[in-house]
């Protein structure tokens, strides 16, 4: 099966030219001006930009979370990610303390195999690091093709691990080309802070917000650097959220350390505000929590410093019956909101649009450093010869509004209701296949494919 786009406006993190692109198989097999090819199929792109497929590198499907289940699985949750243009995602793998983590990348494998719709990879998240689990890091790097490995600062008693076990597992996983990615707050002050609002009867969503106050984040984000500064290990921050977290990075450069950073889209556009709206506020009940306006102008300038790498997700979608768990304490309330679909178009719209970041800074945060980052690039987060052909054709100034009502997550709610957005995408292609055009999925479940990653960058 031979395609052909003709005519599009191609968009990377370092070009944007008027070409033709020619897809054999799976993979671009030519790009220029006019094209003379024959193809079985040709795609007029006229007028539309014509850009790599994204990459979402933080969502969670299937996760068991305090005490339920995230309300994607993994044919939902890729599906909806294509319909928003995102064309691969990367998934949590925990570990259960005590158990091993070859049983874990079982169950996820289990949860995974044959489900996904989009392309999908997995983090390895370390939750007990101990003698025979740092035997099993050399062969998940090598063998299984999963090179980042997930630490927890917080949630005690299930998934953090203490700093002896921080640094053991850094050492291990630097020796074998791997990464550290880290949930970076202050598990304890947190903890401390919880406790304390909930013996003082505050137990409104407000209070998760209070709870976790920016320092709880700046401090263990700083914490985080100096560990992988003394051991030499790659780390990238998952989720930061505030000026001060994007601070302590910035110090860490004052010594040449270079401390990958992703920031997700809610932390872009959306603010502490909404937890004022008594229970409601349970939509955004997510770890970090919303900040204030100001780290939201700090995250929008680390994008264009070149501070923030990545924009992500942290997609953890949970029903409202759900979220109302935590009715009558904030502290119940499972953490984590829906956004894998609408990601792209409101990174484009808010961003792009209202002229905060360029269109080759939009590819760069939306696919190709995660591509890099992460030991996928240039098979993935590009439009490339001899790269994957992972392509969304988006319509720039096509107008249209979030809703629950026409999404594709499997969530009864969208943090993003009425939300008018310019640009969406039209058409997805996932290795040379047409998966997502005309509002409509194409393909079925098992169509995704797990990615087996490279070592990962230590610099972009
Ligand atoms: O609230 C969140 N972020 N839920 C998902 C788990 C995590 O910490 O990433
Ligand atoms: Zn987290
Ligand atoms: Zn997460």
């Amino acid at each position: 099966m031979s395609i052909l786009i003709k005519n599009g406006r191609v968009v990377t993190a370092t070009d944007d030219y008027i070409a033709d692109v020619f897809i054999e198989g799976e993979t671009i097999k030519a790009i220029g001006k006019d094209l003379n090819v024959t193809a079985d199929q040709i795609i007029d792109a006229t007028g539309k930009l014509v850009m790599p497929g994204g990459i979402d590198p933080h969502v969670h499907l299937d996760m068991p979370f305090m005490g339920t289940y995230s309300s994607d699985n993994y044919e939902t949750g890729t599906r909806a990610a294509l319909f928003g243009g995102t064309t691969t995602v990367i998934d949590f793998i925990l570990q259960k303390q005590g158990n091993s983590l070859r049983a874990a990348l079982d169950e996820w494998n289990s949860r995974a195999n044959g489900n996904a719709v989009g392309d999908y990879s997995f983090h390895m998240a370390v939750t007990d690091f101990n003698e025979d689990t740092k035997k099993e890091i050399k062969d998940i790097i090598e063998k299984e093709g999963i090179s980042s490995f997930k630490t927890f600062m917080a949630y005690k008693g299930a998934l953090m691990i203490d700093d002896r076990q921080m640094i053991g597992l850094m050492q291990e996983v630097k020796k074998h080309g791997g990464l550290i990615n880290v949930h970076a707050t202050n598990g304890d002050m947190i903890d401390f802070l919880v406790a304390k609002n909930k013996a003082e009867g505050k137990l409104a969503p407000l209070y998760h917000y209070l709870s976790q106050p920016e320092v709880t984040e700046a401090e263990a984000s700083g914490r985080f650097a100096d560990m992988a500064n003394y051991t030499g290990c790659p780390g990238y921050i998952v989720h930061l959220t505030c000026e001060g977290a994007l601070n302590a990075v910035r110090n860490a450069t004052r010594r040449n350390q270079k401390v990958f950073v992703e920031t997700c889209i809610q932390y872009l556009i959306l603010d502490a505000s909404l937890y004022e709206k008594d229970f409601e506020g349970a939509k955004w009940v997510m770890s970090p929590p919303l900040r204030e306006k100001k780290d939201q102008s700090t995250l929008w300038a680390g994008i264009n410093q070149g501070l923030v790498n990545v924009v992500a997700t942290d997609h953890c979608p949970f029903m409202w019956e759900q979220k109302l768990m935590g009715k009558d304490d904030f502290s119940k309330i499972p953490n984590g909101h829906p956004a894998i679909e609408n990601r792209m178009e409101l990174l484009f719209s808010e961003g792009v649009k209202k002229g905060k970041i360029s269109l080759n800074k939009f590819v760069e945060v939306a696919s190709t450093n995660a591509a890099k980052i992460f030991g996928m690039f240039p098979k993935k987060g590009t439009v490339a010869v001899g790269s994957d052909a992972d392509i969304i054709l988006f319509d720039a100034d096509e107008k249209h509004t979030l809703s629950a009502k026409t999404h594709h997550m499997n969530v009864d709610y969208s943090g993003y209701e009425g939300w008018e957005v310019t640009g969406k995408v039209k058409t997805v292609l996932l290795r040379g296949k047409v998966v997502i055009d005309d509002n409509a999925c194409l393909v079925e479940k098992g169509y995704g494919q797990f990615v087996k990653r490279n070592k990962v960058a230590g610099t972009i």
